[in-house]
């Protein structure tokens, strides 16, 4: 009699081979060449619906809003230009996506994180201080200037601090066409509606006036 055995692990072998590509993958792959969305669609669907093929121009695929520096005037000395679907149409189902991110001196990109996607970067001009921390609480960072790179994996809590003495200029890119931004203190202390008093008083260990001092910050 012949033994399956063989045959069984090649078909283990392969269903491990294939599992980690479905687990780590982001957007989903296209079904066309391309979808340049279509923002104002009457329907909704899972991105965005493609604009008639005739009714694409070479303009769909090109994207000028990184030539113009951020204003940075703000609380938080930074800007960030997102060239993601809803600012670049062409991108719609390519799974792809970029930032400009400007900083004043001591500028932050205060501490948040991509749901949908990994974040690379690519520091241009100036130091930044890069740094994310895991799910299991360790934290990861290193001082880059121009033409390094780093990689936060996706949806871990990451900033951008500008540690030199000018400005500093960052290109950041991700494997999703709109990879989404929890900023965590707008996300905790500006929602709408508020998330009630209670659950920041005791998730910080301070009492309602600290909370409402911080809240203060952000207008809310
Ligand atoms: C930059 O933003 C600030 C705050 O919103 C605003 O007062 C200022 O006019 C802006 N500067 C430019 C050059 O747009």
């Amino acid at each position: 009699m012949i033994s399956l055995a063989p045959f069984h692990f090649l078909c283990s072998l392969t269903v491990l081979l294939l599992l980690p590509l479905h687990v780590s993958s982001s957007d989903p792959d296209p079904l066309q060449d391309f979808c340049v969305a279509d923002l104002k669609a009457p329907i909704s669907v899972n991105g965005f619906p493609c604009k008639p093929a005739a009714a694409v121009t070479s303009d769909d695929f090109f994207f000028d809003g990184f030539t113009k520096e951020g204003n940075t005037t703000n609380i938080f000395g930074w800007s960030v230009t997102p060239a993601n679907v809803l600012a670049f149409p062409g991108l719609n189902t390519l799974g792809i996506s970029m930032n400009r991110v400007d900083f004043a001196p001591g500028g932050l990109n205060p501490p948040h994180s991509h749901p949908r996607a990994t974040e690379t970067g690519v520091v241009i001009k100036g130091k930044l201080l890069v740094g994310f921390v895991t799910t299991s609480n360790v934290f990861y960072s290193k001082v880059m200037t121009a033409g390094q790179m780093f990689v936060v994996p996706r949806g871990l809590v990451h900033f951008q601090l500008n540690v030199g003495e000018g400005k500093a200029l960052l290109f950041t890119a991700f494997n999703s066409h709109l990879p989404g931004s929890a900023v965590v203190p707008t996300t905790l202390f500006a929602s709408s509606p508020s998330i009630p008093v209670e659950v920041l008083t005791k998730a910080f260990q301070v009492d309602k006036a600290t909370i409402d001092i911080i809240k203060s910050k952000f207008g809310s």
